[in-house]
This record gives C-alpha cells, structure tokens and sequence, in this order.
C-alpha cells in the first residue's frame, strides 16, 4: 500500500510518500519521497524551539511541501495517510493533524495516527542497502532471531530503553529521570557559547578534544536500574566552565591567553560527549546481556552522533548482538519513519486519537 506521511511534532516539517508491505513480523517499507523542512535557522536565536513560531512555520511549510509532491507526481495516489499525533509541541501537531485531516476528506482515504517515538524506534527500517532493503535485512534477521532487542531511543526530548519481544511487543526497561540526552548536549553546548541544535555542534568540537582530559561524572552508571541522569552531569560542566573562566589580566581587563586563557573547550566537549556516551552505551549494553538480546536497535536524534553509533556498534558486536542503525538522514525527525510508524500502527489496528498529545508515551 502507498502512504502519506505527515510530522510536525517540533522543529522539521516532514512529509513523505512510502511504499509498505509486508507483515507485522516482517515489515517491508520502501522511501519513495522523503521532504523535510528545518526550522534551525529561524529557533536559533532564541537557543531553543520556540513553539508558536514552529506552529507558524509548519503551517506554511506543509502545502509547500504537498505542493512539490504534487508537482512530481500529478497523479499522486495513496491509501492512507498517517501523521504524529504525540509526543511533541502540541501548537505544532494540531498544525499536522489539521491538515491531515482536510487531505484525508480531499483524497477520500483513511488517516491514522502515529506516536513519534515509535516512528523513531522503527526508523531503521527505512534504510536501504544495495539491492534490498534494511527491511529485508531485518526480516532476515527476525529468522535468525534478532528478538529480544534491546532499543534505545536518544532524541531532544526522550532517553528511553526498550526491550522488544516482537516489533510490536515491548516493555520500557528504563528512562531518563530528568534531561533526555540531545537537551543534554544542547544545553552544554550553550554553555560552551556554540549555536543550537547543540549535538551536532559538541561532536564536532569533540573530536579537536580529548575526551580523558576531564573527569565529569557518569550518573546512575552504577545503579542496577536501567534509568538515565544527565542533568547532574550538565552541571558539572557548568561548574567546570565556572571555575576555568578566562579571567582578565591586567588593567585592560582584555582576555589574553596564558595561564588563566579559560578552559580548553575541546577537551570540555570531549569529555562531556566521553561522559554520556559511557553511561548510554554501557547501560544499553549491560541490558542486552542479561535479556539475551539478539540485536540492538538505536534510534533519535543523538543516534546522528557517530562515535555513538560506531561504539555501541563496536560493544554490541563483542556482545553477540547484531546492531541496527537508521541513515543519517533518518535520524533526525522525518516524515518517513511516521509512515513506518503509521503502518504498523495499521497492520496492528492500533487507533490513535487524532488529537495532539505532547507528553504522549511509547
Ligand atoms: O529526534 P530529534 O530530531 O528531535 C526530537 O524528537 O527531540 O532529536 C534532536 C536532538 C537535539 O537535541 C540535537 O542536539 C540532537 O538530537 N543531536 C545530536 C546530534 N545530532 C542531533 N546529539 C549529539 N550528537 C549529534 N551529532
Ligand atoms: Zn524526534
């Protein structure tokens, strides 16, 4: 079947055209349009995302985008269309869900729901290798058992473990009990004066870092739970910022470099990046060894993070676990992962209400 796919829960306006098939146990999803509109540059000066502005945006962006699509395809047919309804900015999803809806009476094809995080968790199934899709890969991973899976979901917003039985049967392992690992990296990057979104801004920096030079903290790395803390460890970047301010020398109060030149702010981002991703990756780890995990699936937008992606891909091979990982261009919100997310909630018969729900759960 052919759907349409709607997302505007934050910051991208995301429309896309798929191909599904298969079944619930081996989902097959082919990406024949994947649009998406950032709203970075317009956020960035308020540090953040502002939600009435990503409301304004979306409604403007969203015809823009159906709009192109009409124009590649001017005998554009689908069967049914599905749109986030939850988590995310509720002025920015109404924004989705209303025009999701007028499309639906338009075309006369049913509309679903998806939750978000689920288009997040099952984002790794778009990726296309040569000749197959990862779908296929995945399906032919289901007959070697890729269940258990242990996926853990690494966005803006959410910091969750999961263990799946099936991909439509999972039981949250654990989450974050404050900030969720991007706001994390967002909120040291302010501190280290570097623009938002802040993730891909402290990568960066990292790498010129090194990432012992500073011992922050691992919170809860410890504990027997599988729940996450970043807060604790953003404040002691805060601390260290405080204390290795550069002072000004002399009586022309100019910062000069020397002995009180500031922090190293490399060694700052490496550190911090070093710092969250041990306690990610070893407890994501130590979950998929005492569940038995055949695979481990990472999804969100912290997923865009490569020494991230390269290490848990590293710790899950030692651990007998295969890994599963979107594109890149899947990582960060898109419609395409909604239409995946809107196809198993399809096949399931799982009916959202179409209405926003920001703090809505997986
Ligand atoms: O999934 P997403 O696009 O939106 C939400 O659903 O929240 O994730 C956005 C988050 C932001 O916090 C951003 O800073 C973070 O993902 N992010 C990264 C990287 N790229 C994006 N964090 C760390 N490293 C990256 N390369
Ligand atoms: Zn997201």
């Amino acid at each position: 079947m052919k759907i349409l796919a709607i997302e505007t829960s934050c910051d991208e306006t995301g429309i896309a055209l798929l191909h599904a098939s298969g079944t619930v146990r081996a989902p097959r999803v082919k990406v024949l349009e994947n649009l998406v509109t950032t709203q970075i540059p317009i956020h960035r000066p308020f540090g953040g995302v502002v939600p009435n502005l990503a409301k304004r945006e979306h409604l403007k962006n969203l015809p823009i985008l159906f709009g192109r699509l009409r124009a590649k395809y001017p005998r554009l047919k689908f069967d049914l269309i599905t749109v986030t309804v939850g988590p995310g900015l509720e002025p920015a999803l109404w924004t989705g869900i209303t025009f999701a809806q007028s499309l639906a009476k338009e075309y006369g094809v049913p509309l679903i729901g998806a939750n978000h995080l689920e288009g997040h968790l099952y984002s790794f199934l778009l990726s296309q290798k040569k000749g197959a899709t990862a779908a296929s890969t995945a399906s032919a991973g289901a007959r070697k058992n890729i269940f258990p899976a242990i996926a853990l979901i690494v966005s803006g917003g959410h910091t969750i473990l999961l263990k799946l039985d099936s991909f439509t049967k999972w039981k949250r392992l654990g989450e974050t009990r404050d900030d969720a690992a991007g706001e994390a990296f967002d909120k040291v990057a302010r501190l280290l004066d570097l623009p938002y979104p802040g993730g891909p801004e402290v990568e960066r920096l990292a790498r010129a870092g090194n990432p012992a030079a500073i011992a922050f903290p691992r919170p809860m790395l410890h504990e027997k739970n599988y729940d996450f803390s970043f807060s604790g460890l953003k404040t002691s970047v805060l601390y260290y910022m405080r204390e290795h301010a550069a002072k000004p020398q002399g009586n022309d109060k100019k910062m000069t470099a020397g002995a009180n030149a500031g922090a190293n702010v490399a060694d700052v981002a490496a550190s911090f990046q070093e710092a969250a991703l041990d306690v990610l990756v070893r407890k994501t780890i130590r979950a998929a060894r005492e569940f038995g995990a055949g695979s481990i699936l990472l999804s969100g937008g912290v997923a865009a993070n490569k020494a991230l992606r390269s290490r848990l891909a590293r710790e899950a091979k030692k651990a007998g676990c295969a890994f599963f990982v979107p594109d890149f261009k899947y990582n960060l919100d898109n419609g395409a992962m909604i239409g995946v997310a809107g196809y198993m909630a399809y096949l399931c018969k799982k009916r959202y209400k179409m209405e926003a729900r920001g703090d809505m759960e997986i």
